[in-house]
C-alpha cells in the first residue's frame, strides 16, 4: 500500500478502555486488553450466525468466512485476518474507535482500507445495537473484501464518494442511500432462490431470518436511480430489500458518472422507505406491510 503508516499521537483513556490515538483516527487493535467476555461474546455471536447463515447468505459470503478462518477462537487478531485480505484483494483492515466522518471513511475505502470498531458489544447487546462493533463491522463487512468484484466496487463507492462530497450534501444522500440498500441490506437472486449479502443483515440474527422469511418486507429488484432515491429506516428491520442480480451487474451499473444522475434526482422528491412503485418495480415480493412504522424515514 502506498500510504504511510498512521502516527502515534499520544494515548487516551475513553469509556471503551486505554488506547493508543493516531493523527488518522486509526489505532492499534489493543488486542491485549480484550476481557473473557468480549471474547465469549464474539464467540456467542459467531455460533449463533454459522448456524443460520448457510442456505441464507451468499456462496461468495460463506466462502470468505470460511477463507478466514474466523471461528469461535475469540476475537480475531486483525493483523492476521491481513496476511490473507491483503494477499487475495489489496484490502487491509484498520481498527477505529467507530464511525467516522464521510470525508475519512471515503479516503479509506478509496485506498482499500476497511475502517473496523475495535471493540465489541456487551452481552445484553446481542440482537441489537444502534451504532457498529466489531461483530458488524468484521463479521459483517470483511468476508466479502474477498471476492474481487466486491472489492473494487468498495473501493469505487469511496471514490464516489469524495465525489459527492464535493458535490454537496443531497449528492451524499444519494449515494448513502445505495450504500444503505447494497452494502447493508442488500438481497442478491441466485439459482438457488434469495440470498444475503448486506453486512447490516449477516451481522444480524432477527434480521437475517427475517429478510427472506417474513411477508411483511417489499423486496424488489434493484434499479440504480430508484435505491439512490429511495429513504431508509435506521431504527427497525428494512421495510424494503433491493435484489442484485449478481456482483457484476451492481458494479457495471454503479461505473456511469453520477454527477447527472444528482442533477435529476435533485429534481425529485424521494420516495419513501415502503413505497412499491406499480408501473416500474420488479417486484420479487409485494409487502404485506405488517408491524410497519409509517414515519421517520431517513
Ligand atoms: N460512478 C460513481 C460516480 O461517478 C462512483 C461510484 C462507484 C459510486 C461505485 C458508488 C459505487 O460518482
Ligand atoms: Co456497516
Amino acid at each position: 500500500m502506498e500510504h504511510t503508516p498512521p502516527r502515534k499521537v499520544e494515548h487516551q483513556q475513553t469509556d471503551r478502555g486505554y488506547v493508543p490515538v493516531y493523527a488518522t483516527g486509526v489505532v492499534e487493535q489493543p488486542w491485549d486488553s480484550y476481557s473473557a467476555t468480549d471474547h465469549e461474546v464474539w464467540n456467542t455471536l459467531y455460533a449463533r450466525q454459522c448456524k443460520l447463515l448457510p442456505g441464507r447468505a451468499c456462496q461468495e459470503f460463506l466462502d470468505g468466512l470460511a477463507r478466514f478462518g474466523m471461528g469461535e477462537k475469540g476475537i480475531p487478531k486483525f493483523s492476521e485476518l491481513n496476511e490473507v485480505l491483503t494477499a487475495a484483494t489489496g484490502w487491509q483492515i484498520v481498527a477505529v474507535e467507530g464511525l467516522l466522518p464521510d470525508e475519512v471513511f471515503f479516503d479509506h475505502l478509496a485506498n482499500r482500507r476497511f475502517p473496523v470498531s475495535w471493540w465489541i458489544r456487551k452481552p445484553d447487546q446481542l440482537d441489537y445495537l444502534s451504532e457498529p462493533d466489531l461483530f458488524h463491522d468484521l463479521f459483517g463487512h470483511v468476508p466479502l473484501l474477498l471476492n474481487p468484484v466486491f472489492a473494487d466496487y468498495m473501493q469505487a463507492y469511496g471514490r464516489g464518494g469524495m465525489k459527492a462530497f464535493g458535490i454537496g450534501p443531497e449528492a451524499l444522500m444519494n449515494l448513502t442511500r445505495l450504500y444503505w440498500y447494497t452494502v447493508e441490506f442488500g438481497l442478491i437472486d441466485t439459482p438457488d432462490g434469495l440470498r444475503i449479502y448486506g453486512a447490516g443483515i449477516v451481522s444480524s440474527k432477527g434480521e437475517s431470518i427475517y429478510c427472506l422469511d417474513s411477508e411483511a418486507p417489499n423486496r424488489i429488484g434493484f434499479d440504480l436511480e430508484r435505491v439512490m432515491n429511495t429513504r431508509y429506516r435506521i431504527d427497525s428491520y428494512q421495510q424494503t430489500y433491493f435484489v442484485i442480480d449478481s456482483f457484476e451487474q451492481l458494479f457495471e451499473a454503479t461505473t456511469p458518472d453520477f454527477t447527472p444522475i444528482y442533477a435529476r434526482l435533485a429534481a425529485r422528491p424521494p420516495h419513501a422507505a415502503g413505497d412499491v412503485l406499480d408501473t416500474s418495480d420488479r417486484v420479487f415480493n409485494y409487502g404485506t406491510r405488517e408491524g410497519w412504522a409509517t414515519n421517520a424515514d431517513t
